[in-house]
């Protein structure tokens, strides 16, 4: 099989868990790599053995030597930057939010259609193994029908600033940053209902909280606490189709007592967590049992998940299939993301 020539742009946090997945890839070799940031992308090419250097991703996508790239910048050029690649025949794995609106996904998922090219969306969290663990018994029917799920994912003191909390470079706040995650991985274990209507609330209550001492949190290499435009906390109950509903809030800061973690679906016949640790809970015998499967990890493994998600980046290539999170689910998330800030904004629901 061909060698699959790799260029990540935005070398960034998150390009390093690519980067390294890419290089333990027996398929797959990091040709080149490009940042705004010079400095930056140079650091990520001496690391990782990249040949070119880019600052600008126009000049990386016509370099014919590029046979597919990851999509690692901030959320307002994933649209510009998928559609682009596309359109000059490389493959493309775009970091989680698809984008920033369903207007945008709309966009990226006609390049796809025109492309006939691999766009597979970073929706990290379904390539755990215990996300596919739990993915083959929900197929298998072992919960019944799921019908209700609730996900929460607050931090009490979590804010990154940077980008991350101007709404014009991540299109949002906790929910389009951290809830993408959790939302994406209920519907998707929930064998991904239509979604119809959405009710929610978003609060900028409390800020950044650049003023909080003694308690350390991880901020984002351009930290500015001048700057933050986001949402501090979301909530939302979302309504599907078939009758299922998915209860979530998420939020970078709260006056809650610690972080708090969890996901948890409910079916007809069992039920499971996923987070903060994987059990299943069941019947037998007139009792009701909780399981707990003897996994790697009882939690989310972040190394072996990016694995696992550019290791099937590079077989989708090589068989020409459709990635387990193709564009599609992207659509259908920034849907679902796009209708809880509508939501919000009016205060009512809205029909999706
Ligand atoms: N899957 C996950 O668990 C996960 C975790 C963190 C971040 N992310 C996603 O990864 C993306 C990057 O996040 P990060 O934490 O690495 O941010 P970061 O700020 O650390 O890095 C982003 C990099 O992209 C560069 N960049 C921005 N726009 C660019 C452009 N047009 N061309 C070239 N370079 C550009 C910036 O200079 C920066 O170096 C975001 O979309 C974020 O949502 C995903």
């Amino acid at each position: 099989m061909d060698m699959i020539r790799i260029g990540v742009i935005g070398t960034g946090s998150i390009s390093g868990l690519h980067l390294n997945a890419y290089r333990n890839n027996p398929q797959t070799s990091v040709y080149a790599v490009c940042d705004l940031n010079e400095e930056r992308a140079r650091a990520a090419a001496a690391e990782y053995g990249a040949e070119k250097v880019y600052t600008d991703y126009r000049e990386l996508l016509a370099d014919s030597g590029v046979d597919a790239v990851s999509i690692c910048t901030w959320n307002n050029s994933h649209a510009e930057i998928s559609i682009a690649a596309l359109e000059a025949g490389k493959h493309v794995l775009v970091e989680k939010p698809l984008c920033r609106t369903f207007e945008e996904a709309l966009q990226v998922e006609q390049a796809v259609q025109k492309s006939g090219k691999i766009l597979q969306v970073g929706f990290v969290r379904r390539y755990d193994a215990n996300a596919q663990l739990l993915h083959t018994l929900v197929e298998k029917g072992e919960f019944g029908e799921i019908y209700y799920a609730k996900a929460t994912t607050l931090r009490r003191l979590g804010n990154p600033g940077g980008w991350f909390a101007d709404i014009e470079r991540s299109g949002g706040g906790p929910l389009i940053d951290i809830g993408v995650h959790v939302i994406d991985l209920c519907w998707y274990l929930m064998g991904r209902p239509k979604p119809v209507s959405v009710s929610a609330n978003t609060y900028r209550k409390l800020g950044n909280r650049a003023n909080v001492e003694y308690l350390s949190f991880y901020k984002a290499a351009d930290y500015d606490a001048a700057l933050n435009t986001v949402e501090d906390l979301a909530n939302a109950l979302i309504r599907f189709e078939n009758g299922a509903s998915l209860m979530v809030d998420v939020s970078f800061t709260l006056h809650a007592k610690e972080d708090e973690r969890s996901v948890r679906l409910y079916g007809e016949k069992g039920g499971f967590e996923i987070d903060p640790e994987i059990v299943i809970i069941s019947e037998q015998s007139n009792t009701i049992v909780n399981i707990y499967p003897q996994t790697d990890h009882k939690g989310f493994d972040f190394n072996s998940a990016f694995q696992h998600e550019i290791n099937h980046f590079a077989s989708s290539i090589h068989t020409g299939s459709e990635p387990i999170s193709p564009v599609q689910d992207g659509v259908a998330i920034m849907k679902i993301l796009g209708g809880i800030y509508e939501s919000a904004a009016k205060g009512e629901e809205v029909k999706l």
